[in-house]
């Protein structure tokens, strides 16, 4: 699962403990598959509501990935989601928005790094929103938060599991021709409404063309992914990239895989070959690092005519690629394409273990190694 080829440049003397907060939900199960065979990080601690909190993890949770029963961890006990209880240095947070918003600066003021995959402070303007292959250099704003709301730790977020599908192909047509307009409609996988999610009979052989408050993450979080980080003595903002994007988010009957059908109006005219090549040649800013769990390779055109799909394409590299396909010219704006990517890895836990890498890569993470 974790990319053991990459070269590795960084590596801690020794394992760091990392505490994960919504440790028996299908996010967070995902997290202790990954930091249990990772080689930097080690679960120090099994977080999750007062539900679950004094019972071991077999009992606390339904595990539902192949592999290792509970990762190894059944007989841990689950403890409550506090600095109190659960303290490590580096946190990943597989919380609800509304826990999230009240609990993660609570470890975040007891010196703690959260990365988190909830909503509730993405679109702050002093916590990055990251994609480690696009924006690294928004980790820049870690120093304005701690500045301002007197941290000795931080957050930092990953995106809706939906953006990074669009921000990552979007990334290479901005860097190259400028984005205008984008027009994208989302065919979601169940997963990505936790468990128990959305019951059998609304969804087996549907279409479900609704996702509460889905669309305004969607329509907003690319352009502070992809904006640019403006440093001004020792502030620094993100300033939002000015495409416009229009988003239609519907569930459909797929385990795990979203897929988005994309169409976009480029700054600047290009052939169809060009917008190719931009997508074949995109560098990833993570790549001279060799981070355990970034994939070989991050944005991949596949050529099939009927490619991507979930069942085929979503696994490769760990679920941490993101496949774009089926790329033509669109009659009404310039392009349009197709783009995979894993939910619950790449849009979730495998998104926030790839930040905390990537900032300890750089040197982010201070007092942890
Ligand atoms: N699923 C995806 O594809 C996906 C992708 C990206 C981001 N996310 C985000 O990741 C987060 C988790 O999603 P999920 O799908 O894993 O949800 P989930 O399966 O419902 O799991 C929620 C977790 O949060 C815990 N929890 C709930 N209320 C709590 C409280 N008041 N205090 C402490 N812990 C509490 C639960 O513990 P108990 O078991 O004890 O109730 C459980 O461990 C959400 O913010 C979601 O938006 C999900």
């Amino acid at each position: 699962m974790i990319n053991n080829q990459s070269r590795t440049v960084f590596s801690p003397k020794k394992k760091i403990p990392v505490t994960i907060l919504g440790a028996t939900g299908v996010v967070g199960q995902r997290f202790l598959r990954r930091i249990a065979d990772h080689p930097w990080f080690y679960p120090a601690f099994l977080a999750a509501s007062d539900r679950s909190a004094g019972k071991k993890y077999a009992e606390a949770c339904q595990w539902h990935l192949p592999g290792l029963p509970y990762a190894g961890c059944a007989g841990t006990v689950v403890v409550p989601c506090s600095p109190e209880a659960a303290f490590s240095p580096i946190v990943f947070s597989a919380l609800d928005a509304g826990p999230a918003r009240e609990i993660e600066p609570l470890f975040a003021a007891a010196g703690a790094y959260v990365f988190s995959n909830a909503s509730a402070f993405r679109m702050d303007e002093d916590v990055p929103l990251l994609i480690p292959e696009l924006n690294p250099e928004h980790f820049g704003l870690l120093s304005v938060q701690q500045a301002k709301r007197g941290w000795p730790g931080a957050i930092v977020t990953n995106p809706n599991c939906t953006t990074v599908m669009l921000a990552s192909p979007l990334a290479a047509l901005q860097s190259r021709f400028g984005l205008d307009a984008v027009l994208v409609t989302s065919m979601q996988a169940i997963s990505g409404a936790g468990y128990p999610g959305v019951a059998a009979l609304d969804i087996v052989g549907n279409v479900v063309p609704f996702i509460r408050n889905e669309e305004p993450k969607v329509e907003s979080e690319s352009n502070k992914i992809l904006g640019e980080l403006v440093q001004s003595g020792s502030a620094a903002s993100v300033v939002p990239a000015p495409f416009v994007v229009s988003a239609t988010c519907t569930r459909v009957p797929v385990i795990d895989g979203h897929t988005l059908s994309i169409s976009v109006r480029l700054k600047t005219k290009a052939s169809l070959g060009e917008v190719a090549e931009a997508f074949r040649a995109f560098e990833a800013k993570t790549a001279r690092y060799g981070l355990p769990s970034a994939p070989s390779q991050f944005l991949t055109l596949l050529d099939a005519e009927d490619r991507p799909q979930a069942r085929k394409d979503v696994e490769e590299d760990g679920g941490m690629r993101i496949s774009v396909g089926r790329l033509r010219a669109c009659p009404i704006l310039d392009f349009k394409f197709v783009s995979l990517g894993h939910n619950t890895e790449r849009g979730a836990a495998g998104a926030s273990v790839l930040n905390a890498e990537m900032a300890l890569a750089m040197g982010m993470l201070h007092g942890i190694v």
